[in-house]
C-alpha cells in the first residue's frame, strides 16, 4: 500500500513520488492551505494540501488527529523559512495529489503529545499510548536487545528450548499463580515462577548449552521495578563452573552494551562478596555510581552511656554504622528532619547525626542530639574514622544489622540523589559468596538465599548441617546501577547433597519426594556438574532506555494491584465455568474491581 515510511523520507528522494500510510499526528488549517503531519511506525512527515487539488483538499478538511490516512504526492524541499529543525524530516514536505480515508478515528481520550496523562488512563488505552514516539522507541530497542541476545546466544551453541506454563510449584520465593484442572477435579496446575527445574533437567537430559526468552508468574507485591508477569532471559550450561559463566554472560552484557548503545562496560566486571557489599553498602545491590559508604562504628559505641547505640553495639546480630556526607551544609534542618521519617520506612528508630560546623572548634564546632552522650576519646575516634571535616554530616543507624543495612543503604542512595552525587555512567559489578542460609526468625527455620537447588560451596555434607548459617552458596548476581539484573548460581548435581539442603530447610523426606521427587530420581541417573543465570529482560531495557519503571518497557503490563486496566483482567467466571473446575466460591461478593473502573 505505501512505497516509504514517513520518517524515512529525505532530501536525497526529493522530486520524487511516494505513497504513504499513517495516522494523523495533526492538523492545521492555515486559511486556504491545509498541512497535516502524518505519523508512521518510523517518524512523521508534514503533508501539504493546496485548494487547487479541490478534492483531495475536500476530504483533508474532513480529517481529525488519529485519522488512518493513504497519500499519495511529490516530494519536495520546504519553502525558505517554513523548515522545522526539530524532526529529522524539517527540511521536505509531501505535496498531496490524492488522499483517501483508511478509517475515521474518534477523538482521543488524551493528546498524544500530552506528557501529564495519568498512567491509568494511558495503561486503559494503552494502544493509543503505544503510539507515541518514546514508547514506540522503547519497544524497538527491546526487540533489538532481544534479537541481538538471542544472536549471541546462538553463536556460541545455546539452544531455545521452550518449557512448560501450565506446571508444578517451583519455589523462587512467591506465592504462585494457580490454575484450576478440569480433569483432575481439586487440583491445579501452578504457572512457573522460572523455568530452573525444567532447565536443570534439560542438562540432565544432555542438552549442555539451553536459553529462552520465557514469562515467568511471580505472585508477589509489587513495585517500579517487579511485574506478575515478567520476561527472563534464562540460561542454563554444563560442565562450567562460575568462572566460565559469569565471563561468559558479562561479555555477553559487553557486547549488548556496545551495539545497542555504543557504550563500554569495563573488562573484567569487578566482584564483590555478599559481606562486603553489605558492610559498604548495605545492600546486595549496590549502586557504585554514588560515592558514600556505610562506616561500621559499634567498637567506638560499644561503651558509651547511651543505650540505644551501646546495646547494638554489643550484639551480634546488631550493628551501628555511620554514613558521612562531605559537603553537606547544604542540608536543610527540614530535610535531615525528613531522613528520619525516611528511614522509619525501614524500620529504623531514629537518625541520630552529628554536624561538623567548624572541625578545628572542638565540642562547640559541632552540633548533634547526641553529643552529650558522648566521651571525647570515643567523638575523636569518630570524626577520625569517618574523616569527618567542616561541611560533613555523620548519619548513624543502631540496630539489627539488617534494620541498619536497609535504613542507611536507603538513606546513602537517597542524599546521593538530592545532592547530585550519583556519577553519570554505568557500573556493573558481580555480587558473589552469598551465605547459603538465613535464619528466619519469624518462621523459626533456615531459609535459601537463592533456591533450594544452588551448590553450597562445601562438598561434605556434614559441615554443611553443621552449621549452616556459616555456609556459603555458589551463587552470583550481576547488578547494574544499583539494580539486580540478573541472578544464577552453579547447582547440586548429587541426589545426597540436595536431599541434605532440603533438610536444612525443613523440607521433609516426604515433602520432597511429593514436591521435588521428579529432580531427585533425575539425579541419580547421571547429572552433569551445571549451572546458570536468568537476567530479568525487563530490568535490563528499563536501564538501557533510561525507563523509570519496567512497566514503560512491557507493552502491556499491569498495575501496582496487578490487573489489566485495558482488558478489566482478572475478571469473575461464570457458574458454568466453576462447576467444571469443580470450584465453589466461598463468598459471592463482586470480586474488587477498584481499579479497573
Ligand atoms: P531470580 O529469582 O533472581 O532467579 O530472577 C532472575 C531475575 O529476574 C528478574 N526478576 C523480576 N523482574 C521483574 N519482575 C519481577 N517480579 C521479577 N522477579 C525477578 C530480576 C532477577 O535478577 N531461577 C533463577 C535463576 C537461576 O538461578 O538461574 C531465578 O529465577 O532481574
Ligand atoms: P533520643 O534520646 O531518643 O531523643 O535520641 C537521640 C537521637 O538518637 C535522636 O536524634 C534520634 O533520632 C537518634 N536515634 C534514636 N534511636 C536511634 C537508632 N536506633 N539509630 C540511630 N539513631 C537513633
Amino acid at each position: 500500500m505505501r512505497s516509504h515510511y514517513c520518517g524515512q523520507l529525505n532530501e536525497s528522494l526529493i522530486g520524487e513520488k511516494v505513497i504513504l500510510c499513517g495516522w494523523v499526528n495533526h492538523r492545521r488549517d492555515h486559511g486556504g492551505v491545509i498541512f497535516i503531519d502524518l505519523r508512521d511506525r518510523e517518524g512523521r512527515v508534514q503533508v501539504v494540501f493546496d485548494p487547487e487539488r479541490a478534492d483531495a483538499f475536500t476530504i483533508a478538511e474532513k480529517v481529525r488527529n488519529e485519522y488512518v490516512l493513504r497519500i499519495q504526492g511529490n516530494l519536495r524541499q520546504r519553502p525558505e523559512g517554513t523548515e522545522n529543525q526539530k524532526i529529522p524530516t524539517g527540511q521536505i514536505e509531501v505535496v498531496c495529489q490524492q488522499i483517501e480515508i483508511l478509517n475515521a478515528a474518534e477523538t482521543p481520550p488524551f493528546q498524544l503529545d500530552d506528557e501529564q496523562v495519568s498512567e491509568e488512563i494511558r495503561l486503559r488505552y494503552r494502544y493509543l499510548d503505544l503510539r507515541r514516539t518514546n514508547m514506540q522507541k522503547r519497544l524497538f530497542v527491546r526487540a533489538q536487545i532481544t534479537r541481538f541476545l538471542r544472536h549471541v546466544l546462538d553463536e556460541q551453541g545455546f539452544l531455545d528450548i521452550e518449557t512448560p506454563m501450565l506446571t508444578k510449584a517451583t519455589p523462587e520465593g512467591a506465592r504462585d499463580y494457580l490454575v484450576p484442572s478440569r480433569t483432575h477435579a481439586g487440583q491445579f496446575f501452578a504457572l512457573p515462577q522460572s523455568p530452573q527445574l525444567f532447565k536443570q533437567l534439560l542438562m540432565m537430559s544432555g542438552i549442555e548449552r539451553y536459553y529462552q526468552i520465557v514469562r515467568c508468574f511471580r505472585d508477589e507485591d509489587l513495585r517500579a521495578d517487579r511485574q506478575p508477569e515478567f520476561t527472563q532471559l534464562d540460561i542454563e550450561m554444563s560442565f562450567i563452573d562460575e568462572n566460565i559463566i559469569q565471563n561468559l554472560m558479562e561479555s555477553m552484557i559487553r557486547q549488548l552494551f556496545k551495539h545497542i548503545l555504543n557504550e563500554d562496560l569495563p573488562e573484567p566486571f569487578p566482584r564483590m562478596s555478599y559481606e562486603e557489599a553489605m558492610r559498604r553498602f548495605g545492600s546486595d545491590k549496590p549502586d557504585l555510581r554514588v560515592p558514600l559508604e556505610l562506616i561500621d562504628v559499634g567498637d567506638i559505641m560499644a561503651n558509651v552511656e547511651f543505650k540505644v547505640f551501646a546495646k547494638p553495639a554489643k550484639d551480634p546480630q546488631g550493628r551501628v554504622a555511620a554514613l558521612c556526607v562531605h559537603d553537606a551544609s547544604k542540608l536543610t534542618r527540614k530535610q535531615i528532619d525528613d531522613y528520619t521519617d525516611f528511614v522509619g520506612i525501614y524500620g529504623a528508630k531514629g537518625l541520630a547525626y552529628i554536624k561538623v560546623n567548624d572541625i578545628t572548634a572542638g565540642r562547640k564546632g559541632l552540633q548533634s542530639p547526641i553529643l552529650k552522650f558522648l566521651p571525647d576519646d570515643a567523638l575523636n575516634a569518630l570524626l577520625e574514622r569517618t574523616k569527618a571535616n567542616t561541611g560533613s554530616i555523620i548519619f548513624f543507624g543502631a540496630d539489627q544489622a539488617k534494620i541498619v543495612n536497609e535504613a542507611l543503604g536507603a538513606l546513602r542512595l537517597k542524599i546521593g540523589n538530592d545532592l547530585n552525587l550519583v556519577q553519570p555512567g554505568w557500573q556493573p559489578l558481580w555480587v558473589i559468596d552469598y551465605p547459603m542460609f538465613e535464619w528466619d526468625g519469624k518462621e523459626k527455620r533456615w531459609i535459601a538465599l537463592h533456591h533450594p537447588f544452588t551448590a553450597p560451596n562445601v562438598d561434605d555434607i556434614e559441615s554443611l548441617q553443621a552449621n549452616p548459617g556459616k555456609c556459603l552458596s555458589r551463587a552470583y548476581d550481576m547488578v547494574l546501577n544499583g539494580q539486580e539484573i540478573g541472578g544464577g548460581s552453579i547447582r547440586i548435581h548429587h541426589p545426597e547433597m540436595q536431599s541434605a539442603v532440603f533438610r536444612v530447610l525443613g523440607i521433609e523426606e516426604e515433602e520432597a519426594r511429593e514436591k521435588f521427587g521428579f529432580l531427585l530420581d533425575a539425579l541419580k541417573y547421571g547429572c552433569p556438574p551445571h549451572g546458570g543465570i536468568a537476567f530479568g529482560l525487563d530490568r535490563l531495557v528499563m536501564l538501557m532506555t533510561g525507563s523509570t519503571s519496567i512497566r514503560e518497557v512491557i507493552a502491556f503490563p499491569k498495575t501496582q494491584t496487578a490487573s489489566c486496566l485495558l482488558t478489566s483482567a482478572p475478571s469473575a467466571a461464570s457458574q458454568e465455568q466453576l462447576r467444571e473446575l469443580h470450584i465453589r466460591l466461598r463468598t459471592q461478593n463482586t470480586p474488587n474491581t477498584q481499579d479497573k473502573k
